[in-house]
C-alpha cells in the first residue's frame, strides 16, 4: 500500500505526468468542474474524470455530511454496467459510512492522503467486507484500487473517491495504478473539492435570496394589512387586488417576472391609508369635501411611506396614481393617458372593480354585472381602454368570479 499526502508540488512527477493530453485533461478540470451548476452533475463529471485520467473499471464518490459519516452519492463501473447518481436507499453495498478508520476511504478522509492498493484481497490493513459482499453478489472482482480525498488546498476533505481496478490499456486486464495516479488525482480532487464548496457557497447565497424575499413578502403583507385594517376589512381586499392584477397584466402580455412584480406591488396601494383618520375611512356616509380631500392624500402620503428602493420603485408608482384617471379628471396629479404609469393604470381596474363588488361601510355589494357595466363606460374615460377590453375578457372567461370566490370569506 502507498500514501501520498495531499497538497503535493509537481517535482516528483514522472514522465507520464507529462504527457500531453494528461496535462491537457488535469488542467481542464478546474474550468470544467467550476462551469458546473448542479451538485449531482459536478460529482458525476468527477467520478467520469477520475476513470478517465486513470484509465479505470470503476469508480465511487463519497461526500462528507453534517453528520460526521461519508454519504454514498455516486458509483460507476463500466464492466456491470452500473450507473448510481444520488441517494442510495435502495442498494445496501452504498449506504454512508462511518469516519472510521478501518474503512479505506475514511481513513483517506481523516488523514487528507492518498491510498494506493494494489489488491485489496491482500491487504490486510482495512476492513474490505463491502467490496467482498459486492463482488460476490455481482460476480466481480475488485483487484487494484485508489483512494484520493477531495480536499482544499487548505487541507478541508469534503468527500474521497474511491477508484477501483487500474485497466491495462492494451490488455484491458485489471493492474495496479502507477503511482503518477496517486499525484493526479490528488489534483482532480482538488479541483474538485473547491468546486464542491463554491456551488455550496452558491446554494446557500441562493437560499438566502429566497429567504429575503419572503421576510420582504411577509413585511408587505403586514404593511398592506396594517393600512387594511383602518378601513375595517379582512385583508380580502389586498388579496383580491393581488390576483385580480396579475390576472391582468398575465393578460396584457407581461413577462412572467413582470407579474408577479406588479401583483405584489399591487397590495401596497393603500398603505397612505393609514395617515387618514379612522373617523373618515369608517364613515357609514357620503364624505364632505373637506373629508374627500383628506382621503385623497392617501396617494400621496402612500408614496412617501414607501422607501425610496428600486424595488418599491412601482409601488410608489402605483400608490401615488392608482386614483388617476385616463382623461386627466383623476388625482393627485391629473395624469392622462400614457402619462399614467402602466402599472397605476391596471390597478385603477382591479382597484375599482373590487370597490364595487365589495361591501363597504356606505354601500353593499354590487352584482358582477352591474359593476361590469360601470367598469365598460369607463372605458376612454376613466380607464384605459386596451385593460378594459382584457378586462372584458377575463369576465367573460369566468376568470374574475373564481378569484373573488377564492379570497372572499
Ligand atoms: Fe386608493
Amino acid at each position: 500500500m502507498n500514501e501520498t499526502p495531499g497538497g503535493v508540488d509537481g517535482k516528483n512527477l514522472s514522465r507520464e505526468f507529462h504527457d500531453r493530453e494528461t496535462v491537457k485533461l488535469v488542467l481542464d478540470l478546474g474550468a470544467s468542474f467550476a462551469s458546473e451548476r448542479r451538485l449531482d452533475n459536478l460529482l458525476e463529471k468527477i467520478v467520469d474524470h477520475s476513470r478517465l485520467l486513470t484509465n479505470a473499471d470503476g469508480c465511487s464518490l463519497y461526500l462528507k455530511g453534517a453528520d460526521g459519516r461519508l454519504a454514498f452519492c455516486v458509483n460507476k463501473n463500466h464492466t456491470l454496467n452500473i450507473n448510481l447518481v444520488g441517494a442510495s436507499e435502495n442498494n445496501a453495498l452504498f449506504t454512508s459510512l462511518p469516519l472510521d478508520p478501518t474503512y479505506v476511504s475514511a481513513y483517506a478522509a481523516i488523514h487528507n492522503v492518498t491510498v494506493n492498493i494494489p489488491d485489496v484481497y491482500d491487504c490486510a490493513e482495512f476492513d474490505f467486507t463491502g467490496p467482498r459482499r459486492f463482488d460476490e453478489k455481482n460476480g466481480y472482482r475488485t483487484r487494484s484500487m485508489l483512494v484520493t480525498p477531495l480536499a482544499t488546498r487548505e487541507g478541508e476533505v469534503v468527500g474521497v473517491i474511491q477508484i477501483i481496478n487500474a485497466l491495462d490499456r492494451h490488455t484491458h486486464t485489471p493492474i495496479p495504478f502507477d503511482p503518477h495516479f496517486e499525484f493526479l488525482t490528488n489534483s482532480l480532487g482538488n479541483y474538485a473539492a473547491i468546486a464542491i464548496h463554491n456551488l455550496r457557497l452558491t446554494e446557500e447565497a441562493r437560499q438566502s435570496t429566497v429567504l429575503l424575499k419572503e421576510a420582504n413578502r411577509d413585511a408587505i403583507y403586514s404593511l398592506a394589512m396594517a393600512a387594511e385594517a383602518k378601513d375595517d376589512d379582512t385583508g380580502d381586499h389586498v388579496r383580491r387586488i393581488q390576483h385580480y392584477t396579475a390576472a391582468l397584466a398575465t393578460r396584457l402580455g407581461l413577462s412572467r417576472e413582470d407579474v408577479d412584480l406588479i401583483s405584489l406591488s399591487s397590495i401596497m396601494h393603500d398603505v397612505g391609508k393609514i395617515s387618514v383618520p379612522d373617523g373618515i375611512l369608517k364613515k357609514p356616509a357620503k364624505l364632505t369635501d373637506e373629508e374627500f380631500g383628506a382621503m385623497r392624500t392617501h396617494t400621496e402620503h402612500g408614496m412617501k411611506i414607501l422607501p425610496k428602493k428600486e424595488f418599491f420603485r412601482m409601488a410608489r408608482e402605483i400608490a401615488r396614481h392608482h386614483h388617476e384617471r385616463w382623461d386627466g379628471g383623476g388625482y393627485p396629479d391629473k395624469l392622462a393617458g400614457e402619462d399614467i404609469p402602466y402599472a397605476a393604470r391596471i390597478v385603477a381596474v382591479t382597484d375599482v372593480f373590487d370597490a364595487l363588488t365589495s361591501e363597504r361601510p356606505y354601500k353593499k355589494a354590487w352584482p358582477f354585472e352591474k359593476a361590469m357595466e360601470v367598469m365598460r363606460e369607463g372605458s376612454g374615460s376613466h380607464f384605459d381602454p386596451k385593460m378594459i377590453d382584457a378586462w372584458v375578457q377575463l369576465y367573460d372567461e369566468g376568470v374574475l368570479l373564481r378569484i373573488h370566490q377564492q379570497w372572499s370569506t
